[in-house]
């Protein structure tokens, strides 16, 4: 398929099996010797390589899906810990979105359903239900949703283990348009440019008069698809150039959003690091915030 980037070997199966237990333990135990010692597994992977590689490809195949997926399901305890909820994440994600957000819904009266497709281990779906909001979360990999109904065992909640495009041929039709919030934070740099215009549309129908959607796509220059290798294993993503995101927000306004301003990112930073096909990028590309609100 692609060519693979140069790096040191991945760990075989039989290590991420013996690295996930200690993970796990780390999550579960971390006051213990297990936990302590998982805890010390985590430090020495947040070294492991971290490269990005753009491709000379504008979309995803399905065989780039296919990998991306697999490795979350392989990789979900570790990238639960090193990423999702580690109290960095958790500070920051709160700060860069999860608060405006959670500001634009407004009062807590009414309507209390959120959505939050490809909510990974549950991170946002923990804060968000904690505010007395009923969440439906939707993540593709099993491992995923199995932690979220571990995490928020006796809440308000409901999981869906599905890909999101099987749900919006299949069951988006028969849901209840009584969404008050949908934030889709950082999943749509997993689909193809066509499929994330379309759930837009969707999600618009879903959600009730003056309810706010969120999601967050990836920046580049080319505006096209990159890989990462990491300790999660191997992923795909899709980025989009500035002009197609300002396409996009376009093409809401028609459907009948009201686009909603959030900071961007520094042009700068996308200038100096995001370009197709350099070599050696060792940061990944920034995230772009759409913020909207259902306006007819
Ligand atoms: C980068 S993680 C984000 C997880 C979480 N929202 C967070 O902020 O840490 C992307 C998540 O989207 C899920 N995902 C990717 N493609 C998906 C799809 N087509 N349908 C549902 N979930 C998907 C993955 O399994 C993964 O949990």
């Amino acid at each position: 398929m692609t060519d693979s980037l140069e790096r040191s070997p991945l760990p075989t199966p039989d290590q991420i099996k013996i690295f996930n237990r200690l993970i796990e333990a780390a999550r579960l135990f971390p006051e213990t010797e297990l936990g302590r010692l998982g805890l010390l597994a985590i430090s020495l992977m947040a070294d492991a390589d971290r490269q990005v590689k753009y491709l000379d490809v504008s979309k995803l195949d399905a065989e780039m899906i296919r990998i991306t997926e697999q490795s979350y399901q392989t990789n979900a305890a570790y990238y639960g810990m090193r990423y999702e909820l580690s109290a960095e994440m958790v500070q920051t994600t709160y700060e860069d979105y999860l608060k405006e957000f959670l500001d634009r819904l407004g009062p807590l009266n009414g309507e209390r359903r959120i959505l939050i497709p490809g909510s990974g281990m549950g991170r946002d779906a923990i804060i968000i239900s904690g505010q007395g909001y009923r969440v439906e979360v939707i993540d593709s990999s099993k491992a995923m949703t199995d932690s979220t109904r571990a995490l928020l065992t006796g809440r308000d909640i409901i999981v869906f283990n599905a890909d999101i495009r099987q749900l919006q041929r299949d069951v988006f039709p028969h849901f209840d348009r009584s969404y008050k919030g949908i934030l889709a934070e950082s999943m749509f740099e997993h689909l193809n440019k066509d499929d994330v215009r379309s759930l837009v549309k969707d999600f618009w129908k879903l959600l009730v008069k003056e309810g706010v959607l969120l999601f967050r796509l990836k920046l580049s220059n080319s505006g096209k698809a990159y890989k990462v290798i990491d300790g999660i294993g191997e992923r795909y993503f899709t980025s989009w150039t500035l002009a197609e995101i300002d396409e996009l927000k376009n093409e809401m306004r028609e459907t009948g959003y009201e686009v909603l301003e959030v900071a961007e990112p520094l042009a700068q930073h996308i200038d100096s690091i995001h370009e197709a096909g350099k070599e050696g990028v060792v940061s990944k590309p920034p995230f772009y915030t759409i913020m909207a609100k259902k306006k007819s």
